[in-house]
C-alpha cells in the first residue's frame, strides 16, 4: 500500500504530462474527498488517455488505480486517448424523509467531482464521469451526453474495474443472470470459483457465463475495513455481475446480457448508467446503516403513498411449500379456496396482523412449472371456481383485514403486461393496495434474462402501472433492489435471495445456519428482503427430509434483523395457536423510527435495535451462525429516564437447532438506558426482546 501524497503526485505528473502543459499553474483538479476528509476519489487519464481511478480511506489504498470503458456494437471501444475538457467540484447536504422505512431522517451529504472527457481523434466522442464521496462510500457512474453524430449506443460491454489492494475475505454468491437465490460462500478473494457452482443441485434455474460474482459482494481486509460492491440507480440498463480475477485481484463489470439481442444495453443519447457504488467502513455494523445506495437515487416521483402500508401478513403459502396443499386446483387439494382464506383472515384479524396473501386464486396453475409453452397461460382476474374473490374481499374487509394479491407471472411478462391495466382495475375496484409478484422459470422469450436490459424495463413498467392504481409491490425473483424504492416508494418489498421457502423443498438441507448472518451485511444493503419468517414447526412435520436449521429464538429475531415494510408469519395459523412465543410476533413492528446496530461480524452474527415510528417502542433482533455465542446488550440507545417493560425471548438451556430448535425462554424484566445484559444464543439461535414504554 502507498500513501496518498505518492499517488496525487503522480497523478499530477500524469495530468502534466498529457495535457503538455508543464507551465499551466493550476492544473484543474480531479480527485474529491468525502465531508469527513476519510475517503478520497482521484481520477486521472493515463498516458494513454485512458480514464483511470483510485479510492484512498485514511491515506491508504483500498481501490488501486482502476480502468473504465466501453464496448459498443458498429463502433470503436471507449478505452483510451481522451483528453480533459473539463472539470468541476460541488458539495451538496440534505435531510430528507422516508415514506416508510429503516429510519425516518436520511442525511445525505456528499462532495462531487464532474470530469467532462472527449477523444482527442476522430469521432470525438464525449464521456462525463460523476464521482461522489459520502462519508459511507463512494459511487460514481457515466453519462453519454448529447452529442453530434452519435443519437445511440448499443454496449456489448461496460468495462468498470476495481482493482483491489490484496487478497480479502470475501462474501459471494455466484455472478449468475437470472437468479440470486444461491448459497453465500466464504473465501479468499483469489478461490471465488462461481462456475464450480453451475448445475449443482444448489441452483434454481440460472445463467453463470464467467467467474463472476452477484452484488451486494462484501469483504473484509486483512486490516479490518470492510468493502462492499453493488450499484444504484439501475434503470433502463442491464444488472451487473463483477468478473473475477484471481490472479491480478481485480474485478471488473460484466453486464448481464441478452442472446435474443446480441447485446447489453441500448440507449438513446443523452443517458446517464446507474451508479457503481462502493460502501467502506471500519466496522461491520456500520454497512447495515449506511444509506449510499438510497442517497444515489432520485427523489420521490410518485407523489403521496399514504396508500403504502407497511404490516404484517399471513397467507395461504406456507402449505404448499410444505405439500399439504397445492397451488393448482386439478389437484384435488387446493389451497386458495374460500373458506381457507377466510380462515387465515380470521387469524389475522385476531392477532393484529394487517394483510392476508392467497396464492393460487386464479387459473393457470395446471401449467406453469415445467411447461414450455406457458405464455398466454396466466390470467390475472380470473379465480378459480372455488374461489369467490370478491366475498373474500368483502369478509376481509369486515374484519379490517386487507387483502394481498398475488400475480405469479411465470417468467411470460409480455403475457403478465399484456393484461396489467385490467389486472389493476380490477385490483382497484376491490380496493387492493399491494401485489405479491413472482418470475419462476427461465423468461420467455427465449435468450432474456431475469437481470437483462429488457427485463429491468419490465419490473419498472410494473411499478411505474401499479403506482397509477395506487398498487405496491413485492416482487419475487426480481431484478435486485438498487435503492430505487426512493424514487418509487411503492417498491415495497423483494426476494433476490435464498428464501425461507429453500428450507421447505430444497434437496440440500436448506439454509445454512450462517445464512442470515451473511445476508444481513450482503444482499440487505440493496434494500428490503421479502424472507418470510416464522417457522414454529421448526421441525416440518409433513416433510421428514427437511427442517429449519435455526431455533424459534431465531424465527422471531429475523422481525427485527431482517428488514422489510411487509413481514410475513409465514406458518400455519395451528401452528401458532396457544403458541407463548408467538406474542412477539403480535407485537413487532414494520415500520422504523430509527435503526442501531448494537454488534455483528459478517458470517458470524449479528445484533440490531429498532424504533418503531408513532410508539416509541423498540424491538431487538440478534441471530449467530451455528456457533453458540454470548451477546452483550447495552441499552445506552435508548431514550435516558425511560423506563421499559421488556419481553425477552431467548434460546431455551438446552437449544439447538438441529435437535432441539423449539427450547425458548420467555421472561420480562425492566430496562432502562443504563442496563447492560448478556444473553447466550444457541447454536443456529437467537435472541428477540420487545419494548415498551412504561407509562
Ligand atoms: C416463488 C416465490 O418465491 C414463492 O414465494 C411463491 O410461492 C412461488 N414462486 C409461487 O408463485
Ligand atoms: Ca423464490
Amino acid at each position: 500500500m502507498q500513501n496518498k501524497n505518492l499517488y496525487l503526485l503522480l497523478f499530477l505528473s500524469f495530468l502534466i504530462s498529457i495535457t503538455g502543459c508543464s507551465k499551466q499553474t493550476t492544473p484543474q483538479n480531479t480527485t474529491v474527498t468525502s465531508p469527513s476528509g476519510n475517503i478520497l476519489v482521484a481520477f486521472q487519464l493515463d498516458k494513454n488517455g485512458a480514464p483511470v481511478y483510485l479510492v484512498n480511506y485514511k491515506d491508504k489504498a483500498v481501490i488501486d488505480t482502476s480502468s473504465l470503458g466501453f464496448e459498443f456494437k458498429d463502433q470503436a471501444p471507449m478505452a483510451n486517448g481522451f483528453k480533459l475538457i473539463g472539470a468541476a467540484n460541488t458539495s451538496f447536504a440534505e435531510t430528507w424523509e422516508m415514506p416508510w422505512g429503516e429510519q425516518r431522517v436520511v442525511n445525505n451529504n456528499y462532495n462531487e467531482l464532474i470530469v467532462r472527457l472527449q477523444e482527442i481523434n476522430a469521432p470525438k466522442r464525449k464521456l462525463n464521469i460523476y464521482f461522489r464521496a459520502h462519508d459511507d462510500g463512494i459511487g460514481f457512474r457515466y453519462e453519454f451526453p448529447q452529442q453530434k453524430g452519435v443519437d445511440s449506443l448499443i454496449i456489448m460491454d461496460e468495462n468498470t474495474q476495481f482493482k483491489l489492494t490484496a487478497d480479502h475475505t470475501v462474501w459471494w454468491c455466484p455472478g449468475d443472470w437470472d437468479s440470486y437465490e444461491h448459497p453465500y460462500y466464504t473465501t479468499r478473494f483469489s478461490a471465488i470459483d462461481a462456475q464450480k457452482m453451475n448445475g449443482s443441485a444448489l441452483v434454481n434455474t440460472s445463467c453463470i457465463p464467467e467467474n463472476a460474482v452477484n452484488t451486494p459482494v462484501t469483504m473484509r481486509t486483512d486490516n479490518g475495513l470492510y468493502l462492499s460492491f453493488h450499484e444504484a440507480d439501475l434503470l433502463d440498463y442491464a444488472g451487473i455481475t463483477l468478473k473475477i480475477n484471481p490472479v491480478s485481484l481485480s474485478m471488473t463489470s460484466a453486464l448481464v446480457g441478452s442472446e435474443r439481442l446480441g447485446y447489453k444495453v441500448k440507449r438513446a443519447l443523452p443517458f446517464k448508467t446507474p451508479w457503481r457504488t462502493i460502501q467502506i467502513s471500519e466496522s461491520a455494523k456500520d454497512l447495515i446503516t449506511s444509506r449510499l445506495i438510497l442517497n444515489l437515487n432520485e427523489p420521490n416521483k410518485i407523489g403521496d403513498v399514504s396508500w403504502v402500508k407497511p404490516q404484517k401478513y399471513v397467507g395461504v403459502w406456507w402449505e404448499m411449500h410444505i405439500d399439504k396443499a397445492t397451488w393448482d386446483m386439478a389437484s384435488g387439494r387446493h389451497g386458495a379456496t374460500t373458506a381457507n382464506a377466510k380462515r387465515y383472515i380470521d387469524f389475522a384479524a385476531a392477532n393484529n396482523i394487517g394483510g392476508v396473501l392467497v396464492e393460487g386464486w386464479n387459473t393457470g396453475w395446471e401449467h406453469w412449472v415445467g411447461f414450455e409453452d406457458r405464455e398466454g397461460v396466466f390470467d390475472f382476474v380470473t379465480p378459480y371456481p372455488d374461489y369467490d374473490l370478491p366475498e373474500v374481499v368483502r369478509y376481509a374487509k369486515e374484519k379490517g383485514v386487507d387483502i394481498i394479491m398475488h400475480h405469479e407471472t411465470s417468467s411470460a411478462p409480455r403475457t403478465y403486461e399484456q393484461q396489467l391495466e385490467k389486472a389493476y382495475t380490477l385490483m382497484q375496484s376491490l380496493g387492493i393496495h399491494a401485489v405479491k409478484t413472482g418470475y419462476v422459470g427461465k423468461i420467455i422469450p427465449n435468450g432474456e434474462h431475469h437481470h437483462s436490459q429488457w427485463m429491468v424495463r419490465h419490473y419498472q413498467k410494473v411499478y411505474e402501472t401499479a403506482a397509477k392504481y395506487q398498487i405496491a409491490v413485492d416482487v419475487h425473483e426480481p431484478i435486485m433492489d438498487t435503492g430505487t424504492r426512493r424514487t418509487y416508494p411503492n417498491a415495497i418489498s423483494r426476494e433476490g435471495l435464498r428464501g425461507q421457502e429453500y428450507n421447505a423443498w430444497s434437496a440440500d438441507g436448506g439454509n445454512l445456519p450462517e445464512h442470515i448472518s451473511i445476508v444481513a451485511f450482503t444482499r440487505m444493503l440493496a434494500g428490503p428482503i421479502d424472507f418470510t419468517p416464522g417457522v414454529f414447526d421448526i421441525a416440518i412435520a409433513s416433510k421428514p427430509n427437511n427442517q429449519v436449521n435455526t431455533t424459534l429464538a431465531q424465527q422471531l429475531a429475523l422481525y427485527v434483523v431482517i428488514y422489510s415494510p411487509i413481514q410475513m408469519a409465514c406458518d400455519l395459523p395451528e401452528n401458532y395457536e396457544g403458541q407463548p412465543a408467538f406474542q412477539f410476533i403480535r407485537d413487532v413492528g414494520v415500520d422504523w423510527e430509527q435503526t442501531v446496530v448494537l454488534n455483528g461480524e459478517v458470517g458470524d452474527f449479528v445484533t440490531i435495535a429498532r424504533e418503531e415510528r408513532g410508539t416509541g417502542n423498540w424491538f431487538i433482533g440478534s441471530v449467530t451462525d451455528e456457533n453458540k455465542r454470548d451477546i452483550e446488550v447495552i441499552f445506552n440507545f435508548l431514550p435516558a429516564g425511560v423506563n421499559y417493560q421488556a419481553k425477552i425471548y431467548q434460546d431455551g438451556p438446552r437449544a439447538h437447532y438441529r435437535d432441539n430448535p423449539r427450547d425458548i425462554k420467555i421472561e420480562e424484566m425492566i430496562v432502562t438506558n443504563e442496563t447492560v445484559k448478556i444473553f447466550t444464543l444457541a447454536p443456529g439461535g437467537g435472541l428477540a426482546i420487545s419494548l415498551k414504554t412504561v407509562k
